[in-house]
């Protein structure tokens, strides 16, 4: 766990401070970036983090049965209903940047910070969240935290799911002292949340183009993943003549060129593999077995749909003409998401003019948007690039971001 000796006295305010204060856990010095997947000793390190600032701001943190972290300013009466939620998460992909999740976090505590400032006595409570597996890059399923808690996962499915190493998701759940009976659907603590604003760096140029600080979100693009296996027969690489093999990292790399012209053919899909895994994983080995992950989006889930089919019926004919098998399954789906057209207005309205932004990137606030009015803000990111250390926010714009979310927060308590 991560010490600091800051915890026990008032609390750092900046978001450039906080952000400092973590920039150290989870380096990925072979990929560049970070490397925090959930339940790592990273991620529990930065679980350690929010949980030692949180307390110093005299918010009451728990633990719900999913694993998410929840940092409640309570009203005087305790009464726990009609909150308002805000966070993100702090898990990342392998090598990803500095800013996705742990922006919208430190921005979270930041805000609490002005709003104390400026004596602000709540008429809802406010609430910290900090979503676990957001980017799905342990487990698989992107958003893991928030589709339990909404019950947009099967529990069984979840509890089955398997990391890299094989071990089951219930398994290191339990190791972590979650009790597995209660990982699932959450309709009480739900309940209590009366509208989610996620604070989250920008992923794309849309900010950097129109030179505006904070956006909000307009709507997120449908999504999905699917895992793709190709088998053949492992072998010698120098005694199999070229003829005699049946080698299916050949036929996972023509599937994966036929990704590319698929998705090229349709205006506005983005279709990505990005993970592959050669069985047995050797320079002078014929693969066994290639498992292959994709991921497809669109803002028509119709024409989410039609890719994937197409790319599934391309992947089955090469696997044929290499003489490879072939198995394909869906991991996840969203739907394309709105988000609550009211609560946008009115973070809109306390940003004065700010810039509506689509995304193409997944966020537990999607997840949420189906059962609490939900929202989002973007800070700009100069680079344009995420998933990938360079991914940026320049310190005065995370503070401007902090400022937003407080006034969008002090908007809704008053
Ligand atoms: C998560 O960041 C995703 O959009 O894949
Ligand atoms: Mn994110
Ligand atoms: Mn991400
Ligand atoms: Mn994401």
């Amino acid at each position: 766990m991560h010490h600091l000796d800051t915890a026990s006295t008032i609390p750092a305010s900046t978001v450039a401070s906080l952000m400092g204060q973590i920039a150290g856990i989870g380096r990925d010095r072979l990929r560049g970036g970070y490397t925090r997947p959930v339940y790592s000793t990273a991620e529990l390190d930065l679980r350690g983090w929010f949980t030692e600032q949180a307390a110093a701001r005299q918010l009451s943190v728990e633990q719900d049965g999913n694993g998410a972290l929840w940092a409640w300013w309570d009203l005087p009466s305790g009464i726990r209903a009609d909150a308002v939620a805000t966070g993100s998460h702090l898990d990342s992909v392998p090598g990803g940047g500095a800013f996705d999740g742990p922006l919208g976090v430190a921005s979270a505590l930041a805000a609490v910070d002005i709003l104390r400032s400026r004596n602000l006595k709540p008429t809802r409570p406010l609430v910290l969240a900090v979503f676990p597996e957001e980017e799905g890059s342990r487990f698989g399923v992107a958003c893991l935290g928030s589709r339990l808690l909404t019950g947009a996962i099967d529990r069984d499915k979840a509890l089955n799911l398997r990391d890299p190493d094989g071990n089951t998701f219930a398994e290191i759940a339990a190791h972590h002292g979650l009790d597995v009976r209660r990982i699932g659907a959450d309709p009480a603590l739900l309940g209590q949340l009366g509208a989610f604003v996620e604070l989250h760096v920008e992923q794309g140029l849309g900010l950097g183009q129109l030179q505006h600080p904070v956006a909000v979100g307009g709507s997120i693009l449908g999504h999905g993943r699917w895992k793709l296996s190709m088998s053949g027969q492992g072998n010698h690489a120098g005694t199999t003549l070229m003829r005699d093999r049946r080698d299916p990292m050949v036929a996972a790399g023509r599937t994966i060129a036929a990704v590319q012209q698929i998705a090229r053919a349709q205006d506005n899909a983005r279709a990505t593999v990005g993970r592959l895994h050669p069985v047995p994983g050797g320079t002078n080995v014929i693969a066994s077995r290639v498992d292959f992950w994709l991921d497809v989006r669109h803002p028509d889930d119709a024409v989410t749909a039609a890719v994937v089919q197409d790319i599934h019926r391309a992947a089955q004919q090469i696997a044929a003409e290499e003489d490879c098998g072939f198995e394909f399954s869906q991991e996840s789906l969203s739907p394309t998401v709105g988000f609550d057209a009211d609560l946008s207005r009115k973070l809109g309205a306390s940003l004065g003019n700010a810039p509506v932004l689509d995304t193409g990137a997944g966020h537990d606030a999607g997840v949420l948007a189906g059962h609490v009015p939900s929202a989002m803000l973007f800070v700009r990111n100069p680079s344009g690039i995420s998933h990938s250390p360079e991914e940026y926010v320049e310190d005065a714009d995370a503070e401007l971001g902090a400022l937003a979310l407080a006034d969008a927060l002090q908007g809704l308590l008053s």
